[in-house]
C-alpha cells in the first residue's frame, strides 16, 4: 500500500507539470461561489481538497451554514473551520477574527467586540468578493481588504487597511479573535491567552456539533506578521483591556455564550498584516505545531499557489471537450466536481477519541446524502481518497461500535433513514477498492447493522430490528423496547433497510459467503410487504392522479395504516417530514417518489406498477407534476430510472429537463442545500452521461453534455473516454442511435466500473429521435427479479446476479403491446 501511494504521488506531480505547459486548466471553470446564496449553503472559501482548515468570511445570514453568503447579510468575522452545503444548524465557524483599522480615539473600548455589534462594520458589496480554488478575498465597505488561503490544518489571512480614511486618525489596526462559533454553541469554561510580547493567541473551547449528539473541544493557535505589536489584551462582552492577557469565560446563565476573546493592536498599517491561525482537536500546542510546520514563512503567495496546484491535480483527471459548448456548462460541471472534495474532511491524526493507525475522516454530513452520487463520483475521480474514507468508516465501527450514517465534529450525527454506510461499503467493494481496506471487518460492520439494534438508533445502525425480522417491515407505531430513535419514517426506513440488505447480500456473494448472501437477498425483498396494490392517489382537490398501487404504512397487527401518497412531496406545504417526532412515514420525500426506491429490483417494481409503459407514465408524472424536488437526493436516481423500463432516451431528456434549468453556475444557482457536494455530484454525473446506481457496479448511459469526456483513472492511469458523434450543443440530438465499446457494437444501456479502471472507449452516435438502442430486455441493467412484459430482442434474458426467486405476479406480464406501440417497433 505504502509503495503504491508513492507511485501515485509521483505521477500526479507529473500530471500537474504536463498540464502547466498545456492549454487546458480545469480551474478556469471552477466558481466556488455557486451555491453561496438561495439556500445552497456551500462553503465558498479557501480549502485544500478534504482540508480541515476552511477559511472564509462569515455572515450573520440565517443561511450561514457554510459560513459565507451573498444575500446582503454583513460579515461578522473570518473563521477557519466549516462544513459545506448542510441544512440544520450552522456548523463550526470557530474562532473568528475581525479587523479594525483603528479604535476611535485610540481607545480599545471604542472598538466593537461582540459578533452582533461587529456586523455594523462588515457590510460589503457582492462585487467585492473573489473566490477561486484555494483562495478567497473580500473588501468590506470599511475599506479593509481580507484575503485568505489554507494548508491542511492552518489558514493564512492577509488584512490590508485603507490608507485614506475620513476620521484622519493614525492607523493602529486591531485584530481580535473570538471564542464563539457560527451557531453560538460554545459551552462553559472556554479559555484564551495572548502573549504580550509576540501577540500569539492560543485558546480552547467546547462546542456542540451542528446535527448530532454530545460535544467536542477545539483548540487554536494564532500568530501575526507584518507590523510591530503595540499592545494586546482580552475582551468580555463589549469591554476590553490591555492590562489583562488571560481569560476563562462562562457560557453565562442566559443560554447565550457571552462574547469573549483576545485582541492584538499594531503600530502601523502601512503593510498588510498576516494572520496565521491553525486549529487542532488534540491541543493548542498541536495547533501551533501545525501552523509552524505548514506555514513557516507566512508566505501568502506560496501557500495560495500550493493550494491552487492541489486542486488542479485533483481535477485534472477529468477532461471534457470545450468544443462548441457554452462556457456555463463547463463551469457547472467542474464546479460540481470541485464541491465533492470539500467534505468529507480528512482529520487523520486529529482524532482524540481513539488511537489507531487508520485514516480518520469526518463530516460524513450525511451519508444519506453522500452515498447516492458524491462518494461514487469520488470513486472515479479520487479512489485513493474513497479508500481512506472507507477505512475510516470501518475504523469508526471498530471503536464506536457501528458504522455512522452521519458524523460531524467527532460526534455521532442523526441517522436519516437506513444504515446507508452499507451502500457505501458495497459500492466500494463492487468497484474493486481494496488497498488497505480490511473487508472482513467491513463485512462484519454491515452485518452488525442488520443484526444488532443499538440502544441509540437515533444515531447509528437501525431501529425496529425485531419487527423487521418477524414481520418483514418496519411497522408504523412499532413496539421497540430495545433501542431508541425517532419512531417515524416506517415506509422510507423499510425501503432503505431492504436495499441495505441487498448491498450486504452483494458483498456476501463477492466474499463467497453463500448463507449470508441468501439470507440478505431474501430480506432485501421486504419492500414488497408495504406495497398496497389497491391504494389510489387523489389530489387534494379530489381529482385522481390516475394511478393505483402505492406503498403504505402498516401496523404491527399487519393491517394497513394510511398516508396520502402526495404528502411530503414538494407540493405539500403543511406536513412535517424531517426528523421531528411528529414526522411522517416517509423522510423528506413522498410515497410517490419513494415509490421508485427499489434500486436492486426494478424488474419486480415495474411489474407491480403494471409493466414498463405504466412505469414510464408514473415516472413522467412524478417529474412533470412537481411532486419531485430535484433539490433533495431521493430524486436523483428517478431521473435515470427510465433505463430500467427500456427507455434510456427518456432519461437523457429528463437530465436536460433539470440541467441547467434547476442548476445554474451562479451563487443562487442550486435548487437546495448542496449537502456536502451531493448536488455537485449529481450535475457532474448527469453531464458526464454515466449515472451510478450506488451499491451496484452499474452506470446508466446517457449522452454527455460535451462532445467528449476523458477520465484518467488516478491509480491505473488508464483513460476512459466517452465520445459523442453528431454532438449537438443545442441539445436536441440527445438520443443514442447506436454505440460501440472499444470498437465493438454495444447495445446495453449501462456499463460497469471496468470502463474507468481499464480505460475503455464508449462512442455514442446521437440523433434527434428516440431509437431502439438500449431498449431490449438483454440491454437493461441488472435487476434481482426478472424483467417481464418487454419487447423481446434476439438475446436471452438479462443475467441477474442472483437467482430469480421472486414469485411471478399473475396479471402483470402482458404489457408487450403498450411498449411496442411507444417505441414504434
Ligand atoms: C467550569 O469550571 C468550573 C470551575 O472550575 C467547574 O466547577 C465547572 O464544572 C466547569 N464547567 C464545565 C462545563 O466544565
Ligand atoms: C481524449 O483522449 C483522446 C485520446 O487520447 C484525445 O484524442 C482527445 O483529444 C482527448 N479529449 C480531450 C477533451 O482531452
Ligand atoms: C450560455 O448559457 C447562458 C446561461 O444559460 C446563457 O445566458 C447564454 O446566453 C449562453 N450563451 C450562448 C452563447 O449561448
Ligand atoms: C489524509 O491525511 C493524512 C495525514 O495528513 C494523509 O497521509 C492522507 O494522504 C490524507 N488522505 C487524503 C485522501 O487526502
Ligand atoms: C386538481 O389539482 C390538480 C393538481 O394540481 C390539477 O391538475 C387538477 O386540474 C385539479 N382539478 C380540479 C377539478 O381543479
Ligand atoms: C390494528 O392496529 C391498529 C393500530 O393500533 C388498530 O387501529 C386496528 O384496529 C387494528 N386492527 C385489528 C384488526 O386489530
Ligand atoms: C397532505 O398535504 C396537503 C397539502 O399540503 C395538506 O392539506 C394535508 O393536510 C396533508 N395531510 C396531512 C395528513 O398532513
Ligand atoms: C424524427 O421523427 C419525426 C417524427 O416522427 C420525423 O418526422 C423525423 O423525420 C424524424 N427524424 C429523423 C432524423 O429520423
Amino acid at each position: 500500500m505504502a509503495q503504491s501511494v508513492r507511485v501515485i504521488a509521483c505521477c500526479l506531480v507529473l500530471a500537474g507539470k504536463v498540464l502547466a505547459q498545456g492549454t487546458f486548466d480545469p480551474l478556469a471553470y471552477v466558481d466556488p461561489l455557486i451555491g453561496a446564496s438561495n439556500g445552497g449553503n456551500v462553503f465558498p472559501g479557501a480549502s485544500l481538497p478534504y482540508g480541515m482548515a476552511k477559511a472564509v468570511a462569515d455572515t450573520n445570514s440565517d443561511s450561514r451554514q457554510g459560513g459565507f453568503t451573498m444575500d446582503g447579510a454583513p460579515v461578522t468575522g473570518f473563521s477557519t473551520m466549516h462544513d459545506s452545503g448542510t441544512g440544520g444548524n450552522p456548523s463550526l465557524g470557530n474562532f473568528a477574527l475581525f479587523a479594525y483599522t483603528n479604535c476611535p480615539g485610540g481607545d480599545v473600548n471604542q472598538c466593537a467586540f461582540p459578533k452582533k455589534t461587529r456586523a455594523a462594520f462588515g457590510r460589503f458589496r457582492n462585487s467585492a468578493v473573489s473566490a477561486r480554488p484555494g483562495t478567497f478575498g473580500i473588501t468590506l465597505n470599511s475599506g479593509i481588504h481580507a484575503e485568505m488561503t489554507t494548508t491542511h490544518h492552518a489558514s493564512l489571512f492577509r488584512f490590508a487597511f485603507p490608507s485614506d480614511r475620513p476620521d484622519q486618525e493614525p492607523a493602529r489596526p486591531l485584530i481580535l479573535q473570538d471564542l464563539t462559533d457560527l451557531a453560538d454553541s460554545r459551552q462553559d469554561n472556554a479559555t484564551v491567552a495572548v502573549d504580550p510580547e509576540t501577540g500569539r493567541i492560543t485558546g480552547s473551547a467546547r462546542f456542540l456539533p451542528s446535527f448530532g449528539t454530545e460535544s467536542f473541544v477545539l483548540h487554536f493557535c494564532t500568530d501575526f506578521k507584518g507590523a510591530d505589536v503595540e499592545d494586546s489584551g482580552i475582551f468580555v462582552d463589549s469591554r476590553a483591556s490591555t492590562e489583562v492577557h488571560k481569560l476563562t469565560i462562562s457560557r453565562s446563565i442566559n443560554g447565550y455564550p457571552l462574547p469573549g476573546g483576545a485582541f492584538v493592536r499594531f503600530k502601523s498599517a502601512t503593510e498588510p498584516i498576516l494572520v496565521r491561525t491553525a486549529t487542532s482537536f488534540i491541543s493548542a500546542e498541536r495547533a501551533c505545531e501545525h501552523a509552524e510546520k505548514e506555514i513557516p514563512d507566512f508566505d501568502f503567495t506560496a501557500v495560495s499557489k500550493a493550494a491552487t496546484e492541489a486542486w488542479r491535480r485533483k481535477l485534472s483527471p477529468i477532461r471534457v471537450s470545450t468544443n462548441r459548448v457554452n462556457g456555463s456548462m463547463l463551469t457547472n460541471f467542474y464546479s460540481g466536481i470541485y464541491r465533492t472534495m470539500i467534505n468529507p474532511q480528512n482529520y487523520t491524526g486529529e482524532n482524540p477519541l481513539w488511537s489507531s493507525d487508520e485514516p480518520y475522516f469526518d463530516s460524513f454530513y450525511c451519508i444519506w446524502d453522500q452515498f447516492r452520487s458524491q462518494l461514487p463520483l469520488l470513486t472515479i475521480t479520487d479512489p485513493a481518497a474513497v479508500t481512506d474514507m472507507v477505512r475510516s468508516l470501518i475504523d469508526t465501527y471498530r471503536h464506536v461500535g457501528w458504522l455512522p450514517d452521519c458524523r460531524m465534529s467527532l460526534n455521532k450525527g442523526y441517522t436519516q433513514g437506513g444504515s446507508n454506510a452499507d451502500v457505501v461499503l458495497a459500492d466500494a467493494h463492487a468497484k474493486g477498492l481494496r488497498g488497505g481496506i480490511d473487508w472482513d471487518d467491513g463485512f462484519a460492520a454491515v452485518v452488525k447493522d442488520a443484526e444488532v439494534e443499538p440502544y441509540d438508533w437515533c444515531c447509528q445502525g437501525r431501529g425496529g430490528l425485531d419487527s423487521w425480522k418477524s414481520l418483514g417491515y418496519i411497522p408504523v407505531q412499532d413496539f421497540d423496547y430495545k433501542g431508541f430513535g425517532t419512531m417515524t419514517r416506517s415506509i422510507s426506513r423499510t425501503l432503505e433497510y431492504a436495499y441495505n440488505d441487498y448491498c450486504i447480500a452483494q458483498m456476501a456473494a463477492a466474499l463467497g459467503k453463500t448463507a449470508e448472501q441468501e439470507k440478505y437477498t431474501d430480506s432485501s425483498g421486504n419492500w414488497q410487504n408495504l406495497f398496497r396494490e389497491d391504494q389510489v392517489s387523489n389530489w387534494w382537490n379530489g381529482t385522481s392522479t390516475g394511478f393505483t398501487g402505492f406503498f403504505q404504512p402498516r401496523y404491527l397487527n399487519k393491517t394497513w395504516g394510511y398516508q396520502d401518497p402526495l404528502n411530503c412531496s414538494s407540493l405539500d406545504t403543511t406536513s412535517v417530514c424531517s426528523l421531528q417526532n411528529t414526522g411522517r412515514e416517509t423522510y423528506e420525500s413522498s410515497i410517490w417518489e419513494y415509490g421508485f426506491y427499489v434500486p436492486h429490483d426494478q424488474a419486480t417494481l415495474i411489474d407491480l406498477y403494471g409493466g414498463p409503459a405504466a412505469f414510464v407514465s408514473r415516472l413522467d408524472y412524478v417529474h412533470d407534476s412537481g411532486i419531485t424536488y430535484i433539490g433533495n437526493e431521493p430524486s436523483f436516481l428517478t431521473v435515470f430510472q427510465y433505463h430500467y423500463a427500456g427507455r434510456p432516451a427518456l432519461s437523457a431528456r429528463r437530465a436536460h429537463f433539470y440541467i441547467p434549468r434547476f442548476f445554474s453556475p451562479a451563487p443562487d444557482g442550486l435548487p437546495g442545500n448542496d449537502d456536502s457536494g451531493a448536488m455537485g455530484s449529481f450535475v457532474a454525473f448527469a453531464m458526464m452521461g454515466l449515472f451510478p446506481n450506488p451499491g451496484q457496479d452499474v452506470y446508466l448511459i446517457t449522452p454527455p453534455f460535451f462532445e467528449s469526456v476523458n477520465v484518467t483513472h488516478p491509480l491505473t492511469r488508464r483513460t476512459a473516454r466517452v465520445r459523442a458523434v453528431n454532438f449537438d450543443p443545442s441539445y436536441e440530438a440527445i438520443y443514442v442511435q447506436s454505440a460501440t465499446l472499444d470498437g465493438e457494437p454495444y447495445t446495453k444501456n449501462w456499463l460497469d466500473h471496468s470502463f474507468f479502471t481499464e480505460g475503455k472507449e464508449l462512442v455514442l452516435t446521437l440523433g434527434r429521435n428516440e431509437s431502439a438502442w438500449g431498449t431490449k430486455i438483454e440491454d437493461l441493467p441488472p435487476s434481482l427479479g426478472t424483467y417481464q412484459g418487454f419487447a423481446r430482442g434476439d438475446g436471452s434474458l438479462p443475467r441477474s446476479t442472483f437467482r430469480d426467486f421472486w414469485r411471478k405476479r399473475a396479471g402483470y406480464d402482458n404489457q408487450f403491446g403498450k411498449l411496442n406501440n411507444r417505441l414504434g417497433i
